[in-house]
């Protein structure tokens, strides 16, 4: 590689975003020997991982021994309105419960059962209680043990720093070039295998569960370096985030306070999911309150309130209550706990919650409902991978987790997020690594391209007059909110990309004030190529599929089309222009097919 005259580092493996998937990348790739660091935006321990607060989704039985892989890849496969990579589903439920023990074995204290094994809690959509879970803090807890074990391996650690280029060596990877957040200075990565595990797009609404750091850069990246995204219309909105007071409005409730017995309500005190109950649930669903709650008790079949139908079906039905005036004081529904729980068990299963609304809302959730409503919660789309390795198109690129397209088809299940990290984690750090040790020959990069690169990034502070990149980064979270939100028109849809093209007129008018050390407004102006082009890519995906299917509505097509379930519209960046292409899915297995028969 010629040199730059930046601050230089040279890996075999370097692995961007430390949440769970990053973390057990970079365990992993280490563990094969190779010279491994992780590099984050943020500092170590800050991930979205955090806001899968229920459990970890794993066949492990505990609860119900009828529990087992195959179950547990149907109920994937539907609640993904079969638009998932079926290898990636069968890879995940047959490897989840080992990555679960692993987890136990490195130190995650797990909620237990009465004889002492992992303790598993319904959740929408899947068959069994099968989400292994601490209280309602397991990503937090999942993080914890992954950084423990992970520090303890000698894997050198970069926070506070963001990439915002992978350098490429005619087509391969060569690194990744970066700034440091504190200093403004660059930083230069020399790697021969680059893991992304930088997580979701959520800053491009207005009301989200995801903090600042998800503004879709690693997805920005793959796509500018050569790879594929698919299924970026289906995004998912959890149905239940906090609405009121407006400065913590998209706070994540978790769904562990309906699987603990929670109901939804609007305001006539009506439990409305019995109105909502689609075709493909209704016989295994409750159709009438008393029903519901004759199951509620007997423990065995609790799962079947239409409270837990999966997330896609919940979200879009609060949708509807609050248009049709039977919302909330705030724009939300009520979600009732205190009247089927008792203040003791709230506080013991839900601790997180019960502070949330304490300490934000003066709620106390042991005497009164919650207000919620749906936030932007997790993407199920992303780069499209490669299901055994995690390989990129793009050679010596690898993504896991949350940026990683395929596993969840239209419609992620709640809990397949945390055991999605460790499960395709290890295998795109393992891969990695095996990629890097083979690599033949040197790489090279072209230090005046390094160069471009940074004097582009410094470009905003030489401009005068210009934009805000605070005000552009607000109306489009607010295009976005109102134009490419739960439910969606080709009317609206258009709009929202006439928009997108007058904030990317004003985003190249952006003027940086001060200096490079420690400077918010730099750091924004630099993110918002990413999230205009991921807004942009959404909107244009959610075009195209003419159909309704899991997050992704069109009032204009509300019903789901058997063509379009064969396709995943795969995003590509080719000339500088972006171009869309329905791929027909990966044919399944007759085997597998027939798992899916069977109710
Ligand atoms: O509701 C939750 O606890 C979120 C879990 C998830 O997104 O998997």
């Amino acid at each position: 590689m010629a040199e730059t005259k930046y601050e230089t580092h040279e890996y075999d493996v370097i692995v961007i975003g430390a949440g769970g998937a990053g973390l057990r990348a970079a365990i992993e790739a280490s563990a094969r020997g190779v010279k491994t660091a992780l590099v984050c935006k943020s500092l170590l321990g800050k991930a979205h991982t955090v806001m899968a607060e229920g459990g970890i989704a794993a066949a492990l039985g505990n609860v119900y021994p009828e529990d087992n892989w195959q179950v547990h890849f149907r109920d994937t496969l539907r609640g993904g309105k079969m638009l998932n990579n079926w290898r990636m589903a069968q890879l995940h439920a047959q490897e989840a419960p080992a990555r679960v023990l692993e987890l136990e074995e490195w130190g995650a204290l797990f909620d237990r059962t009465q004889d002492g094994r992992i303790l598993q809690r319904d959740f929408g959509g899947h068959r069994y209680a099968r989400l292994a879970h601490v209280g309602d803090r397991t990503g937090l807890e999942m993080i914890r043990t992954l950084q423990q074990h992970a520090v303890h391996k000698g894997i050198d650690v970069f926070m506070e720093c963001t990439i915002i280029r992978l350098l490429l060596d005619g087509g391969r990877i060569a690194g990744a070039f970066g700034y440091w957040r504190e200093s403004g200075r660059f930083v230069t990565f020399k790697a021969k295998a680059v893991v992304l595990a930088t997580g979701g797009i959520g800053k491009i609404w207005k009301f989200t569960s995801n903090s600042w750091e998800y503004t879709g850069d690693g997805v920005t990246m793959a796509l500018d370096a050569g790879a594929d995204l698919i299924d970026m219309e289906c995004y998912q909105f959890h149905p239940t985030g906090m609405v009121w007071p407006p400065s913590v409005r998209g706070i994540l409730v978790t769904e562990g306070v309906r699987g603990d017995g929670g109901t939804l309500k609007n305001s006539f005190g009506e439990r409305f999911m019995f109105k909502y109950i689609p075709e493909f649930f209704r016989a295994e669903t409750a159709e009438t309150e008393e029903e519901a709650d004759r199951w509620y008790t007997d423990k065995k079949n609790n799962r079947r309130t239409p409270d837990l139908l999966p997330r896609d079906e919940v979200a879009r039905a609060i949708n509807s209550e609050v248009k049709m005036v039977r919302g909330s004081p705030h724009g939300g529904v009520f979600l009732d706990i205190a009247s089927r729980r008792d203040a003791d068990y709230i506080k013991r299963r839900l601790p997180s919650m019960y502070h949330q609304f304490k300490e934000l809302a003066d709620v106390d959730i042991t005497k009164e409902p919650m207000e919620v409503g749906p936030t932007a919660h997790y993407m199920n789309g992303g780069v499209r991978v490669d299901a055994d390795t995690a390989a990129t198109a793009v050679p010596g690129l690898f993504a896991a987790g949350e940026i990683a397209g395929g596993l969840h088809g239209a419609n992620r299940l709640g809990g397949n997020s945390l055991s999605d990290l460790v499960v395709f984690g290890r295998r795109a750090g393992l891969y990695a690594a095996e990629y890097a040790q083979n690599l033949k020959g040197t790489l090279t990069v072209d230090a005046g391209w390094v160069e471009a690169l940074a004097q582009e990034a410094l470009e905003p502070f030489q401009r005068t007059g210009g934009e805000n990149p605070y005000a552009i980064h607000r109306d489009l979270q607010e295009t976005m909110q109102s134009l490419v939100g739960i439910i969606r028109t080709e009317g609206e849809l258009k709009k929202a990309l006439e928009e997108l093209a007058t904030l990317k007129e004003r985003a190249r008018r952006v003027r940086v004030d001060g200096n490079r050390q420690y400077n918010p407004s730099w750091h924004l102006t630099l993110d918002l190529h990413s999230l205009l082009t991921v807004s942009e890519v959404v909107t244009l995906a959610a075009l195209e599929r003419k159909e309704s299917r899991g997050g992704h509505t069109r009032d204009d097509y509300p019903k789901p089309d058997p063509e379009w379930g064969r396709v995943n519209i795969a995003v590509r960046r080719r000339h500088g222009d972006i171009t869309l292409t329905p791929d027909p899915l990966p044919e399944m297995p007759d085997e597998l097919k027939k798992l899916l028969e069977e109710r």
